[in-house]
Parts: C-alpha cells; sequence; structure tokens
C-alpha cells in the first residue's frame, strides 16, 4: 500500500509521515526533498529563482513518474501536487490511498507565521486565495479527509493507520 498525504502548506504532512513512518516501518519520500535533489538546490527560494513555479512542478511531475511503481511507501507531497491533472492521474492507484490533512487557514497561518521557507506563503492575502482556490482539489482527490486542527501528529496518524487497516 502507498499512503499519500496531500495538503496545503502547515498542514502537517511531514509531521504525520514521519510518525507513519515510525508505526508502519514503510519510507518516506519526503517530495521537496526529493525536488531539492533533481534541481541541485537546497531551498524553495533557490528552486523558484532557478526556473520558477515551472521548474517546481515539472520536477514534481518527473518524480511521481519515476515513483510511480515503489510500493509500501509514504509520500509526503507537496502543496501545490493537487494543481496537476497529470499527477493526481500517477497518485491514484488501486493500492494508494489518499489523505488530505484538512487545515483551517487560521490554523496554517499560525503554524507559519515565522516561516521564510516557503515562496508562495511569503504574502498571506495571496496565500489564502491560493488555499480557497486549492480547497476543492483536495477534497475532489482525496479517499479519505482527516480533520487535524486540534489534533496532535499522534492521533491523526492513528486515524490514518486505522483506516488503513480497515483496507
Ligand atoms: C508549495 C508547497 C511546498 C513546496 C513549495 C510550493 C505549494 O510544500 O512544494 O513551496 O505550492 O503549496 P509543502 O506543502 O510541503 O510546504
Amino acid at each position: 500500500m502507498k499512503i499519500i498525504l496531500i495538503g496545503f502548506m502547515g498542514s502537517g504532512k511531514s509531521s504525520v509521515a514521519n510518525r507513519l513512518n515510525q508505526i508502519l516501518q514503510f519510507p518516506v519520500l519526503e517530495m521537496d526533498e526529493i525536488v531539492f535533489q533533481k534541481t541541485s538546490t537546497k531551498s524553495m527560494h533557490e528552486v523558484f529563482s532557478k526556473g520558477g513555479e515551472t521548474l517546481l512542478r515539472e520536477t514534481e511531475i518527473k518524480i511521481l513518474r519515476e515513483y510511480a511503481q515503489i510500493d509500501n511507501t509514504i509520500i509526503s507531497t507537496g502543496g501545490g501536487v493537487v494543481l496537476n491533472k497529470m499527477i493526481i492521474d500517477d497518485l491514484k492507484h488501486p493500492n494508494s490511498k489518499i489523505f488530505f490533512l484538512n487545515a483551517s487557514f487560521e490554523t496554517i497561518k499560525s503554524r507559519l507565521v515565522d516561516d521564510s521557507s516557503r515562496p508562495l506563503f511569503e504574502n498571506k492575502i495571496e496565500a489564502e486565495s491560493l488555499y480557497l482556490f486549492r480547497l476543492p482539489l483536495y477534497l475532489k482527490y482525496a479517499d479519505h479527509i482527516v480533520e487535524v486542527d486540534n489534533k496532535s501528529v499522534e492521533e491523526i496518524a492513528q486515524e490514518i493507520f486505522a483506516y488503513c487497516l480497515k483496507g
């Protein structure tokens, strides 16, 4: 089984992926990290200054093509994967479960208040529009929606684990 975590920046995908890794012993594929490797960069700002958002999206497509056949993995996606139908088609697979970590914009804003690592979260007004634009896409592509406001990483990971056990 492949567990795919989708959701907006700051929704907790990486933390939950790491906890699931301890529970399930499946490796974690952290998409942003692989983007850095593939583009020889060290930060998202560097990716954007090298090739703009286009470089990020093209690299995301390549990565998911490459990893499409790999099973028993947890994929912590970048928040923008839902923008690309080609990526979603690669992710949607009989053996994959897509979990949307649904955080309110208020929660996200409070978590990312001191974070300067994300180029698309620099302007909070634009970030909120992006959030509202993407919300229906996350909802549409999810096999299961996990409400994450006021829940611990442990609670979220256990909810996903329980869902996976049900088959
Ligand atoms: C992005 C989300 C980021 C990263 C990039 C763009 C987005 O990943 O891929 O800054 O478009 O939402 P996280 O969701 O892991 O922060």
